[in-house]
């Protein structure tokens, strides 16, 4: 469905994330002729860039990092008609009353700040001052937003002197993940799992983002935050918050948020036991030998960029199935899911034959984004009962052809920012409630200077995540 026309002002329009992500997905969007050419992309920044320039930057981001095989030189110079630039500093006058004058009265304005926290509160406050902003435009945030509780109150604080909340899409990319959606369709769309889904008959849930890539080239970044506010605290938070959350009378953005926070509210706080810290180190002889101290910044950095903890929803729900997270850097292989564990059956029959186990759903968000039932059948052929293990498998990518590729979840929250739904981004209270959850435990491990352990690169984590399983008598899944 096409959605209404727009002046999209994007800030940090040359920056990292914009040619990546925001400026592909704007054109593939405008390819499947989801918004029409009465819209217009503005890029500001500071680079002293002009309009052709900066269609010249945009064309090579989109041939550099768009969808391959759909990025047609016609429908780039057809897109970046659609585009202007007006060079604007945050931090002075210059270019805000240029940048006002580029902007039509009738149609919907989008600002969206691609630049670090610090420059939101200056930003914010000068499209009010200046009269840019109009209790109709939408303000979209990306992440870090804050550090900390403290930081992310002043941050709410600042925003909501110049816009409602109603205005405000705070962007966490996990949301707009095809596989993270089917979440709530699986959960809220099916009448066989719901009756299920509590700790009656879940024993656990394990929720695992590994990834491949160390923190080369943003190793300043990293270290200032670590595994913790880098996934936890947003990401994985997210994961959690839908898996666990009770099912909304409807699906409208507050029913879905307000039953969100109501999750991380019973979230008790990890002890410091039930948690592992790990930080990849160069594996010798081995042809990627560089380490996470190389590129810390900090030779004697406690920063960790791999963390595994057990968290217990104290809730009527869930009381009795932990939660065990975990997410790292160098690890064996790109692989996220959610793999929730029921119990095993109450009564074995089959005497003598083992294999009788819980069944095991797997909802897969990436690579390979599908859902997979474990079950338990009998061992096809000769040799009495015997049982066996074989999957129920859903690839969407199989399942589904017609769909075509699937969207970049960029694609997806920005065409919901212009449609005006905050479903899919997280609401002020959210943010500051996964801090304040978040910070305790930060606090707990600065306290007692404990360093991460280390962990070799392309394996599973530290031996400490291992343990923190075993003595719960269960294991992880294995990454790759
Ligand atoms: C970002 C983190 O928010 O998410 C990165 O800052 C991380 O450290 C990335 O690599 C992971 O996103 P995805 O979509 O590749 O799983």
């Amino acid at each position: 469905i096409p959605v209404d026309p727009f002046d999209l002002v994007l800030f940090g329009a040359t920056g990292d994330l914009a040619r990546r992500k925001i400026l592909p997905s704007l054109f593939h969007r405008f390819q499947i002729a989801q918004f029409s050419p009465q819209s217009r992309i503005i890029g500001t920044s500071r680079s002293k860039l002009d309009k052709s320039g900066f269609q010249a930057f945009v064309a090579e981001a989109i041939r550099e990092f768009g969808q391959e095989g759909e990025t047609g030189e016609e429908d780039i110079a057809a897109f970046v008609q659609l585009l202007d630039y007006v060079p604007v500093d945050a931090k002075d006058d210059t270019g805000w009353l240029a940048l006002k004058s580029h902007l039509r009265a009738d149609v919907i304005r989008v600002f969206y700040l691609s630049v670090g926290p610090s420059l939101f509160p200056e930003i914010a406050s000068r499209l009010s001052s200046c009269n840019i902003a109009t209790p109709e435009s939408r303000i979209v945030l990306e992440k870090p937003f804050g550090h900390d509780l403290g930081s992310a109150q002043a941050l709410n604080g600042a925003l909501r002197d110049h816009f409602d909340e109603s205005q405000i899409y705070r962007i966490d990319h996990y949301l707009g993940k095809e596989t993270v959606q089917n979440l709530m369709a699986l959960r809220f769309a099916n009448s066989l799992f719901e009756p299920l889904w509590n700790s009656t008959h879940i024993d656990h849930v394990q929720i695992t983002v590994a990834e491949s890539i160390g923190v080369a080239g943003r190793g300043e970044y990293y270290d200032r935050s670590g595994a913790m506010r880098d996934m936890v605290q947003n990401h994985l938070m997210q994961l959690l918050c839908l898996t666990a959350m009770e099912p909304p009378s409807r699906f409208t953005s507050n029913a879905v948020r307000d039953e969100k926070v109501k999750v991380i509210e019973a979230l008790e706080t990890v002890a410091q036991g039930d948690l592992a810290r790990g930080q990849y180190r160069a594996t010798p002889g081995s042809a990627v030998a560089d380490s996470y101290l190389d590129h810390a910044g900090d030779p004697n950095s406690r920063t960790e960029s791999f963390i595994a903890m057990k968290v217990q929803v104290a809730n009527w729900r869930w009381a009795g199935t932990p939660f065990y997270l975990r997410t790292g850097k160098c690890l064996r292989a790109r692989e996220s899911e959610i793999a929730v564990y029921f119990r095993d059956p109450p009564h074995n029959i089959f005497e003598g034959a083992d294999g009788v186990h819980g069944n095991v759903l797997v909802i897969r968000l990436q690579p390979d984004e599908g859902i997979t039932l474990r079950t338990t059948i009998k061992d096809p052929g000769p040799g009495g009962m015997r049982l066996t293990g074989a999957n129920l498998d859903m690839t969407f990518a199989d399942s589904l052809p017609e769909a075509g590729r699937p969207q970049d979840a960029y694609e997806r929250l920005i065409m919901d920012v212009i449609r005006g739904n905050q479903t899919l981004f997280m609401r002020g209270d959210e943010v500051e409630a996964a801090w304040a959850w978040a910070d305790p435990i930060i606090d707990g491990w600065s306290q007692s200077g404990d360093a991460p352990q280390p962990y070799d690169r392309g394996g599973s984590g530290p031996e400490d995540s291992l343990l923190l399983m075993h003595r719960d008598n269960r294991r992880w899944r294995t990454i790759g």
